[in-house]
């Protein structure tokens, strides 16, 4: 009798799948700049099929912010530890973002390299903002300038997913729709960008708090899978909400686009808060700015919103009306997701 042992696919192996025999080339650039714009769910990820990988158990769709997002400079240095700047500040070794980085880093060193690394960012590090997403997309496909590796797209998706699940989607401009994929090594869990364009789509910035979140959403996330008896619900609620807003997106209908991108956020925010114990990204700002947007609709305003895991919300609109939404947010931010299609 035969026995067959499941062996866990490590992030090592799987960055050594997608690069093959290009991990041995040492043609490396002496320096290399990439920039990744952030991105937002409309249908969210919540809950992984395989921790080590992130391959999540669902399918995600997202919206990227092209102005909003993280640019990376990567060197190759002579020195014995790697160097990292975050917004011009040289972070010390027990710094999170150091830590995260340089592990992430250790996936590609050839030879046992030392990097030095600067990054900056135009949204607040970890308040739920997707900074990792930017994050880890500018930084793979500078290690693939770095290195000459001519790495397609969904390549690098699948690289950048490895630092942070929602980076595989920080890849493409507009609509982006991450597979969840079947593969245990999660060579088919990568995004791809929609067609569809809708110029005049808006999305708005209300951050409340800029300060990093209680708890992190890779914790948050195990411990809802863990712990909410309400998760088993969650797979069938993206499926269906990921139909209705593609939909949506084929039709530029806002309504549905906005009911359903806001209902599946509630949703995802009802099995962190049945979590036990409860995880809540919501402060008093979040609800009260919540209920002026319900109060808004019932006037026939077609404003909705989206809230990753932070107490910050995004506003989703179109630019007919600006006016009135920003009378009533006015310290929103505003972002133009195809500002050039206008
Ligand atoms: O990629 P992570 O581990 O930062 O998780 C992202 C989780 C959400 O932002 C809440 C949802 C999503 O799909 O981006």
């Amino acid at each position: 009798m035969s026995v067959v042992c499941a062996v866990e696919t490590t992030k090592q192996q799987a960055v050594d799948l997608v690069l093959g025999e290009r991990k041995a080339n040492q043609a490396a650039m002496h320096e290399a700049e990439a920039f990744a714009a952030t991105n937002i769910a409309l249908c969210k990820y919540w809950g992984k099929r395989d921790l080590e990988l992130n391959l999540p158990l669902t399918d995600s769709l997202s919206i990227t912010l092209p102005d909003k997002g993280a640019k990376t400079r990567l060197q190759i240095s002579n020195n014995e530890h790697d160097v990292v700047y975050l917004n011009n500040v040289q972070l010390t070794d027990v710094h999170p973002f150091f830590q995260r980085v340089t592990k992430f880093l250790d996936l590609f060193r050839v030879h046992q390299c030392k990097f030095k690394l600067w990054t900056e960012s135009n949204i607040p590090v970890a308040a739920g903002l997707a900074s990792s997403a930017c994050g880890f997309a500018a930084l793979v496909q500078a290690l693939d300038q770095l290195f000459n590796w001519h790495l397609t797209k969904q390549e690098l998706s699948i690289l950048a997913r490895l630092g942070s699940g929602s980076a595989s989607r920080s890849l493409w401009h507009g609509f982006v729709h991450w597979q969840a994929g079947v593969e245990p090594q999660g060579l088919d869990s990568f995004a791809k960008p929609l067609k569809t364009l809708w110029p005049t789509l808006r999305i708005g910035l209300l951050v409340f708090s800029e300060k990093p979140k209680p708890i992190s959403s890779r914790k948050a996330m195990q411990q809802t899978v863990a712990t909410s008896p309400l998760f088993s619900t969650w797979p069938q609620t993206v499926a269906e909400d990921l139909a209705k807003i593609k939909v949506a997106i084929d039709n530029q209908d806002l309504q549905h686009l906005g009911e359903t991108a806001e209902g599946n956020a509630m949703a995802m925010h009802a099995l962190m808060q049945s979590s036990r114990p409860a995880i809540v990204y919501s402060t008093c700002e979040t609800l009260q700015a919540m209920q002026k947007i319900w109060q808004a609709r019932k006037q026939h305003l077609p404003l909705y919103f989206t809230q990753d895991a932070g107490p910050n919300l995004k506003l989703i609109f179109e630019a007919a009306i600006l006016p009135q939404v920003e009378a009533l947010f006015p310290g929103m931010e505003l972002v133009i997701p195809f500002r050039s299609e206008k």
